[in-house]
């Protein structure tokens, strides 16, 4: 009995050798090792055994069952080890291989100019914000301090969703209980001021960079722009704050000291009282430059955006004391910025995905702006 259970012992390490994968490695340990396996058949026999048989008997099998169960984790691994070899070997990536010269991929404009002022305003402890494209009425306007009959509601252009997809603020919520609520597609930033406010409270600050959309279509005008929304919240914020950093931005934004700015009084329902920022322009040998001024030919302002103290009615909608906090917020075209920065003069080509304009105005993934080497650095 003893011989055949070493032949058996061998037979199992010899057909566990020959084994290439794990499934046939479970298989030996069921025939072997499980419920039903011989060893445990064996196992069985002990219980018929007188007390100086089982003495001797029982070790023996532990033994076994030891030496088999030590073959079949040995087998296994050294399996596990060559399949990760042959997968290693097939998956080599050689990194001194050079880039394809085609096709190559460029950053857009706008992606390269958003990045620029991410890093910009990150310097100036500002934090970035998101909201959503398909925004609500009460967000996009309600809350802005445009009630549902304010004109300027007329004056956005906006693209609505059929009545049918209007939400009714549920039970669950705790304010607003039943309001409904028209779906759009958001007209500027500015719902992510509120969206802001009623999520973190105050104090903020933040820039939210993103798509918004407009029925407005000629050489400067498309249906979806891109905005950056800028939100202070804070104790004792004032005019000047708002100046220096609107000042501040452009002067990293361009790069240069010379940037004039023309501030204008104007009206925005959300801001009081509101300022609308104009950059000045000067044409140098067809070469656009900042910080020109006067009406004469080549030179001019460019509209840049528009700002504000927040209005405290806005401050109260987002459920928060005005008597406490105050803040600024402005809202800048983006595509404005690039078209400015970066020469081109047809807007709706930004959103033409032609090839050879790509090539020409788009960035090198390795152009990543820094303040240290230059926001605007171009490869
Ligand atoms: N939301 C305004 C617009 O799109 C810009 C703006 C933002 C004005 C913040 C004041 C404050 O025209």
């Amino acid at each position: 009995m003893t011989s055949d259970n070493e032949q058996k012992i061998a037979a199992t390490l010899e057909r566990l050798h020959g084994t290439q994968d794990l499934a046939g490695i479970e298989a030996i340990r069921v025939e072997a090792l499980g419920k039903q396996g011989w060893l445990n058949q064996l196992m069985k026999t002990l219980g018929k055994m007188s007390p100086e048989e089982r003495q001797v008997e029982g070790p023996r099998l532990q033994g076994m069952r030891t030496r088999i169960s030590e073959a079949l984790d040995e087998r296994k691994a050294t399996i596990e080890a060559a399949e990760l070899e042959r997968r290693l070997a097939t998956e080599v990536l050689d990194l001194t291989l050079p880039a394809p010269e085609a096709p190559a991929g460029s950053v857009h404009p706008v992606s390269q100019v958003m990045d620029e002022l991410a890093e910009i305003f990150a310097d100036l402890g500002f934090s970035v914000a998101t909201g959503p494209e398909i925004e609500d009425d009460w967000h996009n306007f309600t809350a802005l301090n445009m009630a549902e009959t304010h004109p300027a509601r007329a004056m956005h252009d906006t693209f609505y969703f059929p009545e049918s997809d209007a939400v009714t603020i549920p039970a669950s919520s705790s304010e607003a209980v039943g309001e409904k609520r028209r779906m759009l597609l958001r007209t500027h930033t500015s719902p992510v001021q509120i969206r802001a406010m009623v999520e973190q409270g105050a104090p903020i600050r933040l820039i939210a960079p993103g798509r918004v959309y407009r029925s407005d279509s000629d050489a400067t005008h498309t249906p979806m722009f891109h905005q950056i929304e800028g939100l202070v919240i804070d104790r004792d914020i004032h005019l000047g704050h708002l100046k220096w950093t609107l000042e501040t931005f452009l002067k990293a934004f361009f790069e240069r000291e010379d940037i004039v700015l023309r501030l204008r009084p104007s009206y925005f329902p959300f801001t009081e009282p509101s300022v609308e920022v104009d950059v000045g322009w000067r044409d140098v040998d067809g070469r656009r430059a900042l910080g020109g001024d006067g009406d004469a030919p080549g030179h001019g302002w460019m509209e840049l955006l528009g700002s504000g103290m927040v209005n405290a009615r806005v401050i109260e909608f987002a459920g928060l004391d005005p008597q406490e906090w105050q803040g600024f917020a402005f809202g800048v075209g983006v595509d404005r910025l690039a078209m400015l920065k970066y020469g081109m003069d047809d807007l709706r080509a930004f959103f033409d995905g032609d090839q050879r304009w790509l090539a020409h105005y788009g960035f090198s993934p390795f152009d990543q702006p820094t303040l240290s080497g230059g926001v605007g650095a171009r490869a």
